[in-house]
């Protein structure tokens, strides 16, 4: 490739389709990522996509429950394009081979989930929904000759000349670095869940893209609001955790204590199937209390209505026919992130952002359930069409020059207590429920490791200050709202049933 184009750096949903689109607009790509195709987020994906195209659901009704989800902060406009867009995007992805789970007379099946009033959720084998789709978009995005695909590589850092950003410097498998000029520079590298001492999320979501991004000035914002999910299986020692699909509390399980109480009910009518940040809650306090169990014995076909997740459990030695399942809370999802406006514009020329890393206003203080893989889709797919309309308009240099700081020099590995410190200081101080007090202790405990930690441990220092930026968010905002519950601050009047 001769002349720079567009750098898209992460590969999950957002990062595949933006690359698909771009090709599709006849524009190269460079797609890039920090481990291979099947490392992201969304190849973990249990949970469907919501999408408006079932009996007796429209647009104007999935709407309605995103902006109910969102606790008063999602953006009406950027939620009105996820809906109406929505169903234009799973269309071509069914053009393209998705296999979503089909009733018997052909038709799609829509499930139900959490807080949507419609059943509206698509899923693929089951509970393997995201493996289809990266399957899906990876045999397509290796057979386009637009699209250069860099596996096992990383940015060390973004580059800007003014206010523009032109490219990045990336390390290779070897962690030698090179200079990559890029007419756009498209951060889809998903969320921030290691961070914290239990996260359904890979090993590799450790909040680069919006380190990257508050590296060069760029705005992020709503970072306090963190989505815990109530039923990660409580293993010691497995990172990430494994999920229990909500689908599977959709399908009947129950939540009961360690005396077999149905705890949820307290916290909510709609017990089980409330709000998640609500059931989450519930969970964290049954959890202290002596134990959180799910409850899926009634169950009678789990097997095959979600074989990931029951072969995951017979490799735990659990039988859901028989046992009850200890769950419990497990970062999941980061609503806020790197403000864009509705086409993916950071508020830095140059940079683009897509999918969990990006901040559009669809989630605002709490996502619906099975929202945000559509969210990687219908705004990746306008950032690809944005950035291809770009063509030609910029003058990006030929070459970026390294420095010897920029090479890895593995320093990094020395630090695993530090990071290991830093995920207990947030899952203690950032947690489900946050304090003045917690919120407090954990700036000063993220401070103290950030003077302990030199800089040539740059993962690191970009872990621990991803990790201020959220604290200092949950500390400013001074109210319970969505996914931030502030215990020294009483929520506002419940919300009424959907
Ligand atoms: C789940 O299956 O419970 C997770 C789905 C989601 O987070 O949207």
């Amino acid at each position: 490739m001769s002349k720079p184009v567009p750098l898209i750096v992460g590969a999950g949903v957002a990062g595949l389709w933006a690359a698909w689109r771009l090709a599709t607009e006849g524009r190269e790509s460079l797609l890039l990522t920090k481990g291979t195709l099947s490392d992201s987020a969304t190849a973990w994906a249990q949970g469907g996509i919501a999408v408006a195209l079932g009996p007796g659901d429209s647009p104007a009704q999935h709407a309605k429950d995103t902006l109910a989800a969102g606790d008063g902060l999602s953006d009406p406009e950027a939620v009105d394009i996820l809906v109406n867009e929505g169903p234009e995007r799973i269309r071509e992805l069914l053009a393209l081979g998705a296999a979503f789970d089909r009733a018997e007379d052909g038709r799609l099946r829509f499930g139900l989930e959490a807080a949507h009033t419609r059943a509206r959720i698509l899923h693929a084998d089951g509970d393997r929904t995201g493996a289809m789709l990266v399957r899906c978009l990876t045999a397509v995005v290796r057979h386009l000759p637009q699209i250069t695909l860099l596996e096992h590589s990383e940015v060390r850092r973004l580059v800007s000349e003014g206010d523009r950003v032109v490219g990045a410097i990336v390390l290779d498998s070897s962690g030698r670095p090179h200079g990559i000029p890029a007419s756009a520079v498209v951060l889809a590298t998903g969320g921030v869940g290691q961070l914290f001492e239990v996260t359904t999320n890979p090993l590799g979501a450790t909040g680069d893209g919006w380190a990257l991004a508050h590296e060069v000035g760029a705005e992020l914002r709503d970072l306090e609001f963190l989505q815990f999910h109530p039923t990660a299986l409580k293993l010691t020692g497995v990172n990430p955790a494994p999920l229990i699909s909500e689908a599977v509390r959709g399908a009947g399980a129950l939540l009961v204590d360690s005396s077999g109480r149905r705890f949820t009910l307290d916290a909510d009518a709609r017990g089980e199937l409330g709000p998640r940040d609500v059931v989450a809650r519930a969970v964290a306090e049954a959890d202290a209390a002596g134990g959180a169990f799910l409850d899926a014995r009634a169950l009678t076909d789990f097997a095959t209505q979600f074989p990931g997740i029951h072969a995951m459990l017979r490799g735990a030695g659990l039988d859901p026919a028989r046992d009850l399942l200890p769950v419990a809370t497990a970062l999941h999802y980061a609503m806020g992130g790197v403000s864009t406006d509705l086409d993916g514009h950071t508020s830095r020329a140059g940079l683009w952002a897509a999918g969990e890393v990006a901040c559009t206003g669809v989630h605002g203080a709490n996502r619906l359930a099975s929202n945000s893989l559509l969210e990687g889709l219908v705004f990746s797919d306008r950032v690809a069409r944005e950035v291809a309309g770009e063509r030609d308009s910029v003058r990006i240099p030929e070459r970026l020059a390294t420095v010897d700081a920029d090479a890895d020099t593995g320093v990094d590995a020395a630090y695993a207590a530090v990071r290991q410190e830093m995920r207990e200081i947030m899952t203690r101080g950032v947690g489900v429920v946050r304090t003045e007090a917690s919120l407090a202790d954990a700036q000063a405990g993220l401070t103290r490791l950030e003077l302990a930690t030199p800089a040539t441990a740059w993962r690191t220092r970009r872990q621990l200050s991803v990790a201020q930026l959220i604290t200092r968010s949950a500390r400013g905002r001074r109210e319970s709202r969505g996914g931030h519950r502030r215990a020294d601050f009483p929520p506002r009047p419940a919300r009424q049933p959907l």
